[in-house]
């Protein structure tokens, strides 16, 4: 009788803390596991009386960081985890956990400490004085700085800083900021155009709004990482320069579309490799041209199991099944090329354009069959159960 009293008890209280939040904070993480319990305890102290929440996005982390979450939250009811399973993506995990927020204005943060939890009250703070949309931290603005970077490191992110500011204007000092607030229902009009793709959601919301959005700035300098490791890397500055590329043209030119012709650019030049040293062996040219576009069609699904569709990489089995299925979509990629181009040269006696046709049509032909049929997202895996 006593324990089911005091369970009320402490329901009863918990009630009472919880108020609708103010501030909802989006955390994507990835072996985070050892940052969590500090990082919570650091927002409470940051936020004091403003009425907060906590969403971790956790992409099935090998260390458990779900399960840190879950534990901690039995105990903080202001924190929640949604944990993604057979998913990566850093974009992908802020826009799914603003979706679940349901404070009044966002907050998306790293759980590495590497952003300044201190400034988050003077951010809502400003956020309301000045009706502000979005509110960045940034690292660029008096005040602000970038801490013990490596000069390799500065000058990349001051390249990647001046590349977005082209897309953007002046808007913000730091478009690359992972550190920012927005109000929710300015995230809310933009979602459908948001790219799932890549680390950079600031630089896309900004860049994604069909109206002018008030932005202000709170400057603070980027901290060195608490524990763990970063997981930037080459691929997520490809996946920026695409979606730049993405945004200057509109959508015409999804990530996932530029990173698979260059592949399939890099596919032809294994096929010529191939076919050139073939004739070197004294093969007929047939021969030769049957193996080189049967190598060219490997290397192409290798490729592009490792990078294109990274987050839906083919293993064991279903790499097998897959390399099968890709070389199929790829011959009927090749017959719509030729079709096209017949039809093209018909209409302009131009070898060259014809030929540039069939092999764009050839390729958009490839690259909606390859992302539907043989990369298609995964309805059901078996995954490990985490104790
Ligand atoms: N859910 C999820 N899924 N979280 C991820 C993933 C992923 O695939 N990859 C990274 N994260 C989480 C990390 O656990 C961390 O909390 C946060 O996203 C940032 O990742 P880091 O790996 O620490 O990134 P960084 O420090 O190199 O880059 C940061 O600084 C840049 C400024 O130069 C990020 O904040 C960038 O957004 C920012 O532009
Ligand atoms: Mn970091």
């Amino acid at each position: 009788m006593g324990d089911v009293m005091s369970l009320i008890e402490g329901k009863r209280a918990r009630k009472v803390r919880l108020a609708a939040p103010d501030i909802s904070i989006v955390i994507p993480t990835y072996n985070e596991r050892s940052n969590i319990k500090p990082l919570v305890d650091a927002v409470s102290d940051a936020l004091g009386d403003i009425p907060w929440e906590m969403i971790v996005v956790d992409d099935d982390s090998p260390d458990q960081t779900f399960s840190e979450v879950s534990m901690l939250a039995r105990e903080e009811p202001r924190l929640r985890c949604l944990r993604r399973v057979g998913r990566r993506g850093l974009a992908s995990a802020v826009i799914e956990g603003a979706l679940v927020a349901n404070g009044a204005v966002i907050a998306v943060m790293d759980a590495d400490f590497q952003h300044d939890e201190r400034i988050l009250r003077p951010m809502f703070e400003k956020l309301i004085a000045t009706n502000a949309d979005i509110v960045v931290g940034t690292r660029y603005a008096e005040g602000g700085g970038i801490g013990e970077w490596d000069a390799t490191r500065a000058r990349m992110s001051d390249f990647a800083t001046r590349m977005a500011c082209m897309l953007v204007g002046n808007q913000t000092s730091d478009p690359m900021s992972g550190f920012f607030m927005v109000r929710r229902e300015v995230f809310a009009s933009e979602v459908y155009d948001l790219s799932q793709q890549g680390y950079k959601i600031l630089l896309d919301i900004i860049s994604s709004s069909h109206v002018p959005l008030k932005i202000e700035e709170v400057p603070y300098v980027f901290r060195t990482r608490q524990a763990g490791e970063s997981k930037i890397n080459v691929m997520v500055l490809a996946e920026f320069l695409f979606l730049i590329i993405e945004k200057l043209t509109h959508g015409l030119i999804p990530p996932r579309f530029a990173l698979f012709s260059i592949v399939g650019g890099i596919g032809l030049a294994v096929h010529l490799t191939v076919l050139n040293s073939l004739k070197l062996f004294g093969f007929d040219f047939l021969a030769a041209q049957i193996i080189a576009i049967g190598v060219a069609m490997v290397s192409n699904f290798i490729m592009n199991n490792e990078f294109t569709y990274r987050d839906r990489r083919l293993t064991g089995l279903a790499f097998v099944a897959g390399l099968i299925l890709f070389c199929l979509v790829c011959s009927f990629g090749a017959l719509a090329n030729v079709g096209v181009a017949e039809i093209a040269i018909k209409q302009v006696n131009n070898w060259s354009f014809a030929g540039l046709v069939g092999a764009i049509m050839g390729a958009v032909f490839n690259f909606s069959a390859a992302t539907s049929l043989v990369w298609r997202r995964p309805r059901k895996r078996i995954f490990a159960a985490a104790k």
